[in-house]
């Protein structure tokens, strides 16, 4: 395959797999990270010894002009930038009677803003004739509200309209879809023990796997009919009524406290 996958967010957990992933079908793979660059580099020789390629870029989502200047750099890239994997997230706890300006501001820069520059940056990138597609990553609760860790879901949910607006704005040289898992690893404060019971609390009673994330962002880019679909990728979980983030509900059933 000679183009380049560029997955945000891919030194570890959910981004390494969809990288492992997608080198696993060809594509050489832009290992984006921020803070990890060493579990990048491990990923980045994983890949290479399942006989894949790919190379690493290093860049503060949430820095407007950092996110300039990378999407440009990858302009020179061989072979050439035609996908992107926007899976990078920052997920930080905050409710709507404490949020600050900066935990707002942060939410909706790494895991809104950051896709937008990329995604127009790509459009730029690639010459008339030619076609991409960007797939972002998003949260299942973009189909069953809580406001349990506020301005992260306030920032999904803008990333959900905005994947809608960028399938209109970006085309016909680009598709744009999302992916809305749900719960699949242990985050933020969960313990093991609410991470065990959270993850099956879904009409499977089965965990939602991050394979099935991989599989889907390849399903994405292959599928060229597809142009601001939003799949949701979590065993039906979304469909069960609940007013609060699935770990608060497994944390109600275990009596702990946050
Ligand atoms: N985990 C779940 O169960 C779950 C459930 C629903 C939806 N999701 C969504 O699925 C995706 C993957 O989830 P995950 O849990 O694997 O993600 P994660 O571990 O929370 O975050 C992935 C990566 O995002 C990067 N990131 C954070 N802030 C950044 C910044 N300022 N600039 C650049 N990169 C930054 C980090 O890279 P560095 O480590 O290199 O700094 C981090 O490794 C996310 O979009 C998440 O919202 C996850």
């Amino acid at each position: 395959m000679h183009q380049s996958v560029l997955v945000t967010g891919a030194a570890k957990r959910t981004g390494k797999v969809i990288a492992q992933f997608l080198a696993a079908q060809g594509y050489h793979i832009i290992l984006h990270c921020h803070r990890s660059k060493h579990d990048a580099e491990d990923t980045l020789r994983e890949i290479t010894a399942q006989g894949g390629s790919g190379n690493i870029v290093i860049c503060d989502l949430g820095d407007y002009d950092a996110v300039e200047t990378m999407i440009t750099t990858l302009g020179a890239q061989t072979p050439p930038l035609r996908h992107i994997i926007n899976n990078a997230s920052l997920f930080e706890d905050d409710s709507l009677l404490n949020f600050t300006e900066q935990s707002f501001q942060r939410h909706m820069d790494v895991n809104c803003r950051s896709i937008l520059q990329l995604s127009r940056g790509l459009h730029r990138l690639i010459p008339d004739g030619e076609e991409g597609s960007i797939c972002t990553v998003i949260d299942n609760k973009i189909f069953a509200m809580n406001a349990d860790f506020f301005s992260y879901t306030i920032s999904k949910y803008a990333l959900s309209g905005a994947t809608e607006a960028m399938a209109l704005a970006l085309a016909p040289r680009l598709r744009v879809n999302g992916i809305a898992p749900g719960l699949m690893l242990l985050s933020g404060d969960q313990s093991e023990e609410n991470f065990a019971l959270s993850r099956k609390m879904n009409p499977r009673q089965k965990p939602t796997e991050v394979t099935d994330i991989a599989r889907t962002a390849l399903y994405l880019i292959q599928t060229e009919s597809l142009n601001g679909a939003i799949i949701p990728v979590d065993s039906g979980q979304r469909l069960m009524s609940g007013d609060r983030d699935i770990a608060r509900l497994a944390a109600d059933i275990l009596k702990e406290t946050p």
